[in-house]
């Protein structure tokens, strides 16, 4: 594959088979700088199989994929360190505060004391959860720990964010407030974004590009216009990723 400087992501074929079934089939997608990118399917779908080849977490049965030029199968390690990566289930120590929390994982990064507290307190500041730094973990709102855990995986300084589900189990308002917060990171930060997600219209709140996931194979993927055009022919209405999704999912 040849790709370009502005190229984070790229796949070719990406395929994951477990025994007889085809988890990921044949994935072929580009991810450029700056782009927020909505891998958007039902549960099963290949989302988070998708995310652990391209981390070097799981091995691809065939196809290629490169992040930030790397290999994530060869160069597992370094494809590790630039990319910030939120689970579904983000683990925290629940007796730490959000402060101690950030430190730690500050210090399993290799990264100095002095920098480190500056950065805890930049990242405390961009996620919101200022007022909260020593407030124990234990007593945070899930939308909180879903901040706090953006807020981890900023402090190692990664070149793309992998964040599965970030949405999941939140409520609206606190889904808006971590939806605000990853497009401000794409916009002030220019920081690039590959989420999961089978949140329709949280999805089309903050995606440059979606690409629909039904069982492992991505049937399409583009702009919303560009899907809308595609799937109900030209005109001036532009239909939600709710309707496009739902002619996608029914007709196949
Ligand atoms: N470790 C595994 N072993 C066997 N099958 C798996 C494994 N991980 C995922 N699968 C299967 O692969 C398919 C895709 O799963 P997954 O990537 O987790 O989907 P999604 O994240 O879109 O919900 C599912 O059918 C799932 O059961
Ligand atoms: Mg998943």
């Amino acid at each position: 594959m040849v790709t370009d400087d502005s190229v984070v992501v790229q796949t070719k074929d990406l395929t994951k088979q477990y025994g007889n079934q085809v988890a990921v089939n044949h994935l072929s997608f580009t991810l450029r700088e700056g782009e927020i990118f909505g891998f958007l399917g039902p549960n099963g779908a290949g989302k988070t199989t998708t995310l652990l080849m391209l981390m070097g977490l799981t091995r691809p049965s065939s196809g290629e994929a490169v992040v930030c030029g790397l290999d994530p199968v060869r160069r597992a390690k370094d494809v590790k360190r630039i990319i910030g990566y939120m689970p579904e289930n983000v683990g925290f120590y629940p007796e730490l505060d959000a402060v101690q929390s950030l430190e730690y994982i500050a210090a399993l990064n290799g990264i100095p004391e002095s920098e480190a507290r500056n950065k805890i307190d930049e990242f405390l500041e961009l996620v919101g959860l200022k007022d909260e730094a020593y407030k124990k973990v234990a007593n945070f709102s899930r939308g909180m720990k879903q901040r706090l855990g953006i807020a981890e995986v900023l402090i190692k300084d990664p070149k793309v964010l992998f964040l599965d589900e970030p949405t999941l189990g939140l409520d609206p308002e606190a889904a808006l407030n971590l939806i605000d917060l990853i497009v401000r990171l794409k916009e002030e930060h220019n920081m690039t974004v590959l989420l999961s997600s089978h949140h329709l219209h949280q999805v089309q709140r903050m995606s440059d590009r979606v690409g629909i996931m039904i069982n492992g194979t991505m049937v399409a993927q583009g702009t919303l216009d560009q899907l809308s055009k595609e799937k109900f022919g030209l005109g001036d209405k532009t239909y939600s990723l709710e309707e496009i999704y739902l002619k996608y999912f029914r007709e196949g």
